[in-house]
């Protein structure tokens, strides 16, 4: 080899070249670190969000940078046009969407994994073995027996399409992963699920080849929690008509009202259909960790697969789903692939028999499990839970706030964490558009950010409190912003949004 050649090849290293630079690169390195501490303590001196500027997104619009730079310019960049300009869910006043708020020894958790740079693909290496311990914890917290099996994902949405495949499987036997779905789609598989449940499900059932319409969405009651004497008169419709029910769909925490099917009764009613039952408990299957909130969830231990978020009610940074199967056998029915170069052998790096890409639908995955592991570790399920309840009781003072204000209404029962309501003054014509106003001047204002949804035909408001740093204040501040912008904006001809 010529001494030209030696040297491209060792200059082609993306690492710092020697101890000094190293040294040079710790130093940027610790106030990102500092910086970013500060970030996560002084949340509350920030708004829950802002609009991002036309300089900001100037800033990103760049292109490919062939030429190194330096981790202090690029820093630079993401200080102005991109820290400040996120959506804002770490904030105690963010109530909108159901995001978790994150912790900061997720953040270390984040870093951690960065510098592993683990591919938990499988593999002989401690990182698979975190992930089971993760596995074996939940096994034991949803009362799953010892068979069950469970793998980390990007989210509940994605988790929800492993347990239609799952079921899938379960219903037409592994060979329907070489055979298709063809002819047993024509035999009119059929899938049943609440008008509540979230529009992964469909999604769902579109994107594993049933489609979407072989997903009957079943009416709820006055609670938003499927009817069970409903889907009985849809199933004994549908089988009269030669169909084949195969999926029951639970839900545990609806979206939009929180609300918790009655899963005892639909465990009864798989059971007696022959069907299997998923939970999507997206957020609220975390409630078994608090001691108020797990009673709620009664039968839950009884579903067939189990889908839900850690980055939600667990606190844990984005993202971190999570499935889970009460007989593990039926996941590497589904997602086990023999590939030569996945081989297993007996001893060495490629050791192990059942590895986390038998489970699922990737093969190269990041270490999800590790700040999941550190944010039990360090907090402990008990603290965790104790958010949750305490996240729960805040959604009974602000429906308590609500009923006692005459300029409020309620639009909803409070089940657990989530709280519709609006702002009904002035005229009735322009409610709906008054309180879309209403969630846009929030937002504008940056102390408490809402998001909305529409309930019978009513816009609300939507308080989701899933956020462990969440307090009286924050209720206090969103119920007094929703009156002062309601009057406003109700006194404006045009109730246009200002
Ligand atoms: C009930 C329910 N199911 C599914 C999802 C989708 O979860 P993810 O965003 O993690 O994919 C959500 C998200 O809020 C949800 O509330």
């Amino acid at each position: 080899m010529t001494g030209n050649a030696k040297r491209d090849l060792t200059s082609a290293s993306l690492d710092p070249r020697n101890a000094d630079e190293w040294r040079a690169m710790r130093a940027p390195g610790h106030q990102i670190l500092d910086d970013m501490f500060d970030h996560v303590e002084h949340v509350r001196e920030r708004p829950v969000w802002q609009a991002m500027p036309d300089s900001a997104r100037e800033a990103l619009k760049a292109p490919l940078p062939r030429a190194a730079g330096t981790l202090g310019d690029a820093y630079q960049t993401l200080q102005q046009a991109v820290i400040p300009y996120t959506v804002g869910n770490p904030h105690p006043g963010f109530m909108g969407w159901v995001h978790g708020a994150g912790t900061p020894s997720g953040m270390l958790a984040e870093l951690i994994s960065g510098a592993l740079n683990a591919n938990v693909g499988g593999r002989s290496q401690a990182p698979v073995e975190l992930e089971a311990q993760v596995g074996r914890w939940m096994t034991e917290l949803f009362r799953f027996p010892d068979a069950a099996r469970g793998v980390f994902v990007t989210g509940t949405s994605s988790a929800n399409l492993m347990g239609v495949l799952v079921a899938r499987t379960a219903t037409l036997g592994p060979q329907v992963r070489a055979s298709g779905l063809a002819a047993e789609a024509l035999s009119g598989l059929r899938a049943y699920t609440s008008i509540e449940a979230h529009g992964c499900i469909a999604k769902a059932m579109d994107m594993a080849g049933f489609g979407a319409d072989a997903l009957r969405h079943v009416a709820t009651d006055a609670h938003g929690c499927l009817d069970p004497l409903e889907l009985q008169r849809q199933l004994d419709v549908d089988r009269a008509a030669g169909l084949s029910p195969f999926l029951l769909v639970a839900t545990a925490g609806s979206v939009n009202t929180g609300a918790i099917d009655p899963l005892d009764q639909l465990a009864d009613l798989a059971r007696q259909e022959g069907s299997w039952l998923h939970i999507d408990g997206a957020f609220a299957a975390l409630g078994m960790l608090a001691p108020d909130i797990a009673p709620l969830l009664k039968g839950i231990e009884r579903a067939d697969s189990l889908a839900f978020d850690f980055h939600k009610w667990g606190q844990v940074p984005y993202d971190a789903g999570y499935f889970l199967a009460r007989d593990g056998e039926t996941m590497l029915d589904t997602f086990a692939a023999p590939a030569a170069y996945l081989q297993r052998a007996d001893s060495g790096l490629a050791a192990g028999s059942v590895w986390p890409c038998d489970l699922g639908p990737d093969l190269s995955r990041g270490f999800r499990a590790l700040k999941t592991w550190l944010t039990f570790q360090v907090h402990g399920a008990d603290a965790i839970g104790a958010a949750i309840s305490a996240n729960c009781a805040l959604a009974r003072r602000l429906a308590a706030m609500i009923t006692a204000e005459p300029e409020l209404e309620l639009l909803a029962p409070v089940s657990l964490n989530v709280v519709c309501f609006r702002y009904r003054r002035g005229d009735v014509e322009r409610v709906n558009q008054l309180n879309r106003d209403i969630v846009l001047t929030l937002h504008d204002e940056g102390q408490v950010a809402a998001s909305s949804t529409v309930l019978q035909g009513r816009y609300a408001i939507r308080a989701a409190l899933v956020n462990h740093r969440t307090g009286l204040t924050e209720i206090a501040t969103l119920v007094a912003s929703v009156l002062r912008a309601g009057r406003r904006l109700s006194l404006s001809p045009a109730n246009t949004h200002a």
